[in-house]
Order: structure tokens, then C-alpha cells, then sequence
């Protein structure tokens, strides 16, 4: 798959990196300052302890900064599931491709790691509708829904895309 123009990944995480991602995630104006908090100590982990932490971060690289990032990690006690705990990508550069490109270098990542199966969980929330499209998009389909799961109305929704083997 073709990189967006100016846009280059990068797998390994530098120490300006934990704000810039909270940056990133506040940026987007769709996740809570609480969640912001936690893209930044994971990143924060992954600076100290490297894939020790349980958590991999696949960045991109664009002309004014971080473009998107994904975090990823493998699900401890399974053989080769992974769990899919972020993606974002920058405002001004959402619907160009940054996304389904950075969910397929993603994929490909995990696949470089043994992973065979990739999930992802989402809220149920109409705000979250374009996610699920998103993700549906990328080759997601939902394997389970747990009604008011976060709190009553809002469910979990947990997409799936078992990955090619290589
Ligand atoms: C979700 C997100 C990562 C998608 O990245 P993106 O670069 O905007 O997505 P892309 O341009 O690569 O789109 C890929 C596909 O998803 C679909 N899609 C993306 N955003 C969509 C939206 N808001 N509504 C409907 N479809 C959408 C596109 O139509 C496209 O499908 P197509 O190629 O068949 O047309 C990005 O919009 C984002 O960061 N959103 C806020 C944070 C978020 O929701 N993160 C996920 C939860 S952690």
C-alpha cells in the first residue's frame, strides 16, 4: 500500500514522542482528557521499558509533525491475539488514507510479530459511528457487542480481522 504523500512511519518511539501523542489525542477533540492521559503514560511505558511494556507503537511522520499513530499489543494469555488500543490520525489530514494505511502497516507489523488475530474494541455511542465505519472499512467485523458495557446505553463493541498468515 502506497505511504499518503509526506507522510513516513517509524516503529520506534522517541522521547519527544509521549506529548506529542497526547497532543495528537486531544487534537482530535474525541477522547477525554482522562484517555489523552493514558495514550501518553503508554507511550511514557514504552520509552522506559521498550516492547517489555506489553505495548507497540507504530507512528507517522508527517510534514508539521505526528501525523497518526497506532497502538498495539499482543493479549496476554492467547497464542497469537492482539489487541488494537489506539489509532488516530491528525485532523487536518483525516479521510486521506493516513488511517486504512496505518491500520494496514499495523496489520502487517503485528503479522511480522505472529499475531494471526487483531481486535478491536469500541463504544457502541452514535459519536463512535464513524469509527465503526472505519473500521468496517479496514476489513472489520464485529465478533461480539456487550450492551451497556462503559455505563447504561453505552455498550462495547468489539470488531475482529483475523490476518492474513504469512
Ligand atoms: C478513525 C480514524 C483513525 C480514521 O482515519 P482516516 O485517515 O480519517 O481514515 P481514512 O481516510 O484512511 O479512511 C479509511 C476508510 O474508512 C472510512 N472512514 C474513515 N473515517 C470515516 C468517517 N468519519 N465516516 C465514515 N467513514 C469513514 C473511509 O470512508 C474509508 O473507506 P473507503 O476507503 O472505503 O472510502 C480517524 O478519523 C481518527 O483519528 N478519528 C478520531 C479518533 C478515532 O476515532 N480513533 C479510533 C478509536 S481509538
Amino acid at each position: 500500500m502506497r505511504a499518503p504523500t509526506g507522510v513516513i512511519p517509524r516503529r520506534a518511539l522517541r522521547s519527544g514522542d509521549p506529548a506529542a501523542i497526547a497532543q495528537l489525542v486531544a487534537a482530535t477533540g474525541f477522547f477525554t482528557s482522562e484517555e489523552a492521559a493514558i495514550a501518553r503514560e503508554l507511550a511514557e511505558a514504552v520509552v522506559a521499558h521498550g516492547p517489555a511494556s506489553g505495548y507497540e507503537f507504530l507512528l507517522a511522520d508527517g510534514p508539521g509533525g505526528l501525523a497518526g499513530y497506532a497502538c498495539f499489543g499482543r493479549i496476554p494469555g492467547t497464542e497469537a491475539s492482539f489487541d488494537l488500543y489506539w489509532i488516530v490520525v491528525a485532523p487536518h489530514l483525516q479521510g486521506q488514507g493516513v488511517g486504512r494505511w496505518l491500520m494496514a502497516l499495523t496489520e502487517a507489523a503485528i503479522g511480522e510479530l505472529g499475531g494471526t488475530r487483531l481486535y478491536v474494541d469500541t463504544s457502541s455511542r452514535p459519536q463512535y459511528a464513524p469509527t465503526r465505519r472505519f473500521y468496517a472499512a479496514c476489513g472489520y467485523v464485529v465478533a461480539a457487542e456487550l450492551p451497556d458495557f462503559y455505563r447504561p446505553g453505552d455498550g462495547k463493541v468489539i470488531f475482529l480481522k483475523a490476518l492474513e498468515q504469512r
